[in-house]
């Protein structure tokens, strides 16, 4: 079983090369962003493997949604090896 890695700020900037480099190590990603759309190009430009890595929209400042992901995630994995915080602003 891979090692699952939770990276906020997955689509651009340093999050983004982040899961390139974990990828790579046959990590199981769940990204975190607000732009779905980025994530899909990001996944297509990359040819990963869907089964390998998810998304999950979130704007992390509004608790509201971070109340829903935090249960999303709990509900969908039962441990995340590694937390890289890269989201923006
Ligand atoms: N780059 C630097 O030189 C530098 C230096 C020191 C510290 N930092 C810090 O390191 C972190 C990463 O920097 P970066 O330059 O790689 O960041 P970035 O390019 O500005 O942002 C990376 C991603 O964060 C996502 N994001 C932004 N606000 C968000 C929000 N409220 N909720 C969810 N996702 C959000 C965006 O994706 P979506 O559009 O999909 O939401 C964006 O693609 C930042 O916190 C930055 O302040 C950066």
């Amino acid at each position: 079983m891979n090692r699952v890695a939770l990276v906020t700020g997955a689509t651009g900037g340093m999050g983004k090369e982040i899961v390139k480099a974990l990828y790579n190590h046959n990590y199981d990603l769940i990204t975190i962003g607000r732009n779905e759309k980025k994530f899909q190009e990001f996944l297509i430009s990359e040819n990963y493997d869907k089964n390998h890595i998810s998304f999950y929209k979130c704007d992390i400042t509004k608790l509201a949604q971070l109340e829903i992901l935090k249960q999303t995630i709990c509900k969908n994995y039962k441990q995340i090896d590694v937390l890289i915080n890269c989201a923006g602003g």
